[in-house]
């Protein structure tokens, strides 16, 4: 396991404003200097992407990233952003797959697209998975098996330097504190994930992969989260923009 944690601030589709999207840079900016080990990774919606890049372009811990990424070749792509623009806009990290644009109609076909186009550009992908539901029978694993084989199976190894697995079980993202995954089931399924990844990269390579957590983190949850749960990091949403609670939630960590 890696020394230095990763912390995503996925903000979706907020804040409204670029000045409260500002701000809330500015405040992170601020407490940056007390984060001790922490790659932190803001990921704003497209549109504050560059004045947000501005404000952390010289950190050598905070940095920047997109939401989403557009697949496919060509210019005629009304609405779209491809990965290259986001590269030369000084971005370093692309989340995809996540399991909100996977249920606005990202099929793994699309995923491993979005992927490719990342990787290939020499941005850093953030690379999503997680079970709609799970059983006793463990149904979890084959959901995640096969969307790690679907997307990774016929990438080159040497990129997966470049690459992040934010494991995000989708029952339990949005929900309250206490519905987050219990740290020891975490921890079975990021030693399967492990499993899966050094059967496709070999066991050396595999484990240099860093594996965060997604899911209802919040302040009063992360630390044992990351502590039991046997990954680098989390990636966080409604908590990374409750500025206070946030930047309390590094430290922590
Ligand atoms: P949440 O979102 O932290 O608000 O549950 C996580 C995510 O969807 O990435």
């Amino acid at each position: 396991m890696s020394k230095t944690k990763i912390i995503v601030a996925n903000w979706k589709m907020n804040p409204e404003s670029a000045e409260e999207a500002k701000k809330i840079s500015f405040d992170i900016k601020e407490s940056g200097n007390d984060f001790d080990k922490i790659k932190l990774i803001i990921c704003p919606p497209f549109v504050f992407l560059n004045e947000i890049q501005t404000i952390f372009a010289r950190s050598k811990k905070i940095f920047v990233g997109a939401q989403d990424v557009f697949a496919g070749q060509g210019v005629s792509h009304t609405g779209e952003v491809n990965a290259i623009m986001l590269k030369n806009s000084g971005m370093k990290y692309v989340i995809v797959g996540h399991s909100e644009k996977r249920a606005a109609g990202d099929d793994e076909m699309i995923v491993k697209k979005k992927l490719e186009s990342v990787l290939d550009s020499g941005l850093h992908a953030i690379f999503c998975i997680g079970e709609k539901n799970r059983d006793e029978h463990g149904v979890q694993f084959n959901e995640v098996k096969g969307q790690i084989e679907s997307a990774l199976l016929k990438i080159p190894k040497k990129i997966i330097s470049k690459l992040i697995v934010a494991y995000e079980p989708v029952w339990a993202i949005g929900k309250s504190e206490n519905e987050a995954m219990k740290p020891e089931q975490l921890h079975e399924m990021t030693i399967f994930i492990k499993k899966v990844l050094s059967d496709i990269f070999g066991f050396e390579n595999a484990e240099k992969v860093p594996i965060l957590y997604g899911g209802s983190v919040t302040k009063g949850n992360a630390k044992e989260i990351v502590e039991k749960g046997n990954v680098d990091g989390l990636l966080i949403g409604r908590e990374s923009l409750k500025t206070k609670n946030f930047i309390e939630l590094i430290k922590e960590i």
